[in-house]
């Protein structure tokens, strides 16, 4: 099985379930020699959590909340991601710059054109490649309908300045998370959220062993044996 580094993130809607599949991706990457580096956007590094507060709970406008998740993207990118790349580690990221395009861009309805010069300049330089911009080698697309995804969130915890946001703001993320997908079919994986958890996780496993990069299908985490 390769040793050379893996980039993946996981996107889709507040309530679509990715985060608790990804600890479970974590374990099975390690079960089978893997070392992994778990991490998350916007955050992973003493400065760009700070960031995160700030995105997640105090009033911006628009250009000031790309910026500073663009900056807080940079600093975990040179901070973690490059150097866990450069060990061979597989790194599992909850959200990156799709979510931008998602959220920034189709939700509040921010300049794509200008978050695509942001991604250039933020997501440049800091690989090997002098010229290369730093994606994932894989996006996990958790997609759920918004309604659903709003149920499930209900009541769970104190909404922040995203997940307050009405149905019709997911309605248009959601939007661009398809265009995004459909714009680099390649790069993405679509996992129906809909489903239950364990047909989640072996749509997501089958996916991971298609590519050659979990050697077995792995049982549901917390499943009985
Ligand atoms: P989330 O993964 O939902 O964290 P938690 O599970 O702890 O709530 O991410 C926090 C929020 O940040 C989420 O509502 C989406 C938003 N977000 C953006 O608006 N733009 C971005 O570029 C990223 C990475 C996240």
């Amino acid at each position: 099985m390769s040793r050379s580094g893996l980039f993946i993130s996981f996107e889709g809607i507040d309530g679509a379930g990715k985060s608790s599949h990804i600890d479970g991706l974590a374990q099975a990457f390690r079960a089978q020699g893997r070392n992994v580096t778990l991490s998350r956007e916007p955050g992973g590094t003493p400065l760009a959590e700070k960031l995160r507060e700030l995105v997640l709970n105090d009033p911006m406008d628009a250009l000031t909340e790309a910026l500073l998740i663009f900056a807080a993207r940079r600093d975990h990118l040179c901070q973690v991601i490059e150097p866990a790349l450069a060990r061979g580690d597989v790194v599992l990221c909850d959200r990156f710059t799709d979510a931008t395009f998602a959220y920034q861009g189709a939700g509040r309805g921010f300049d794509t054109n200008l978050l695509s010069i942001l991604e250039r300049m933020a997501q440049t330089g800091v690989a090997p490649e002098p010229d290369l911009m730093r994606e994932p080698d894989l996006t996990v697309w958790f997609d759920l309908a918004p309604e659903v995804a709003a149920e499930r969130l209900a009541g769970a915890r104190v909404p922040d300045r995203f997940e307050s946001q009405p149905v019709e703001f997911f309605r248009r993320v959601a939007q661009g998370y398809a265009d995004r997908a459909a714009a680099a079919p390649q790069r993405f994986a679509r996992i129906d959220a809909a489903q239950d958890r364990h047909r989640v996780w072996q749509q997501l496993t089958s996916v991971f062993v298609r590519k050659g990069w979990l050697s077995i299908m792995v049982p549901t985490p917390g499943a009985v044996a």
